[in-house]
């Protein structure tokens, strides 16, 4: 079998690794891959927002299933363009992929649906905007509609920051919109929540948490993310019934009743839990990043399996099974990330490194060139571990870091601080 994977991070370079496992899979592309994937599939240079390009490239290399790891191109209609074209998809229509592209879509469908979240108005100019802050309590959430690469969310403590968040969305920073979000500001802890669905049926696919600030501490600025853990530590059977009966389903009936449209692909609810009771804060249509690198280590089922009796509606027929081992990401950035920061650093000895069972590293912002690899991008590299406790995961990850050579990297030691005492 051939298989088409769309993207270029960490979370593609995981994907990437999963299939591989598959004795079924004897050809990978990745479109446009990156260093890492590079020495697994072969990487093919194409513009992905080109969508006749790649139908055309698919058609050609008889690639058998495409699965589609960021958002951008679902939330511009891939599936339904790969769809028309008779070719297997793995991912949301775009009707669907609304739930991550448009918060405001995302809000109104928990209003009709009960799905707790946090309350909230919808404006269109800046004056109202502006008038309503000057009524309300602080702190609030200003947020932009439409994708923002994460960081289209003011957290904002008093008038100022919410009139100033106010004016840069409505001045086009996330690119021109007559509408704006604000929320209430929800307090509790986070985690993500991700099941995997074929339209029809619905198994879970994991927890995480994230760390998104850039600094020790979870402070500073908001990046893609720093580093992850799987499972989170507030995973119960209970907790994971109420997001399913509380958030997921009625999403899921939300879109089929009123846009007449079934979810297929990987849902990620991103989630406050206060006091045992969850809240949505957002939706994303895909796997999360780093999440994804963190969760795939603990699978233990064939990913291409349970993404062919996805896409065949059969989701049903097949048995998810998980390791109870304590998965843990870091992520290593360019220097400056998410300010400016220099690419084209090389980085040594990575080629070195004999990974043993239980250590990953998935790559993102790398390429390779003539043999020797140099960074890419902000978020760089992802080192994996994975053991009883997340402890020791760390451990693992910190011993593989100091083995490469790259002094243009930084990256967080305390990832993973709520659940590992020093
Ligand atoms: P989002 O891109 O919507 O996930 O928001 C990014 C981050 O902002 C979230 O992971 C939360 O940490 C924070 N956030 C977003 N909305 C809220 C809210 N209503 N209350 C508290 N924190 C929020
Ligand atoms: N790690 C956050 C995200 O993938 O959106």
């Amino acid at each position: 079998m051939k298989v088409g994977i769309i993207g270029s991070g960490g979370r593609e370079h995981a994907l990437c690794y999963a299939v591989k496992k598959s004795k079924k899979v004897n050809k990978i592309y990745c479109f446009p891959g990156n260093a890492g994937t590079h020495n697994i599939a072969e990487n093919v240079d194409l513009d992905i927002s080109d969508f006749e390009a790649l139908n055309e490239f698919i058609n050609k290399k008889n690639i058998d299933i495409i699965i589609v790891g960021p958002e951008k191109p679902l939330v511009d209609g891939i599936v339904d363009f790969l769809k028309k074209n008779k070719i297997k998809v793995f991912g949301p229509n775009q009707t669907a992929s609304k739930l991550e592209g448009s918060k405001i879509f995302t809000k109104n469908l928990c209003k009709e649906f009960d799905i707790p979240t946090a309350n909230f108005g919808v404006f269109n100019n800046v004056d109202e905007s502006i008038d309503f802050l000057n009524k309300s309590k602080f702190p609030l959430v200003v947020k932009a509609d439409g994708l923002a690469a994460g960081k289209g969310v003011y957290i904002c403590e008093n008038k100022n920051d919410g009139e100033n968040a106010v004016k840069e969305i409505f001045d086009g920073k996330f690119g021109k919109t007559s509408e704006l979000l604000i929320e209430e500001f929800l307090t509790g802890e986070e985690m993500s929540f991700f099941i995997i669905s074929d339209g029809v049926n619905i198994k879970q696919f994991g927890t995480a948490q994230d760390h998104k600030r850039v600094g020790e501490g979870d402070v500073g600025l908001n990046t893609g993310g720093m580093g992850a853990y799987s499972p989170s530590r507030l995973e119960n059977d209970k907790l994971n019934k109420k997001i399913l009966d509380k958030i997921i389903l009625p999403t899921l009936k939300g879109l089929r009743e009123n846009y007449k449209t079934n979810f297929l692909g990987f849902l990620y609810a991103g989630l406050m839990i206060k006091e045992g009771e969850p809240y949505l804060i957002e939706y994303n249509v895909r796997m999360g990043d780093p999440e994804c690198q963190t969760i795939l280590p603990r699978l233990e089922t064939n990913l291409i399996d349970i993404i062919e009796a996805t896409i065949d509606q059969k989701l049903d027929k097949i048995n998810l099974s998980w390791s109870n081992e304590k998965s843990l990401s870091i992520v290593q950035c360019s220097k400056g990330y998410p300010g400016p920061y220099e690419n084209n650093q090389e980085i040594k000895n990575l080629d070195k490194i004999n990974l043993k069972m239980n250590e990953y590293i998935f790559h993102a912002g790398t390429k390779i060139d003539n043999s020797k690899i140099f960074s890419n991008g902000g978020r760089v590299l992802n080192f994996v571990g994975k053991s009883n406790s997340f402890k020791e995961s760390r451990e693992i990850i910190f011993s593989l870091i100091n083995k490469i050579d790259w002094r243009k990297g930084f990256y967080r030691k305390d990832i993973g601080h709520k659940v590992i005492d020093i």
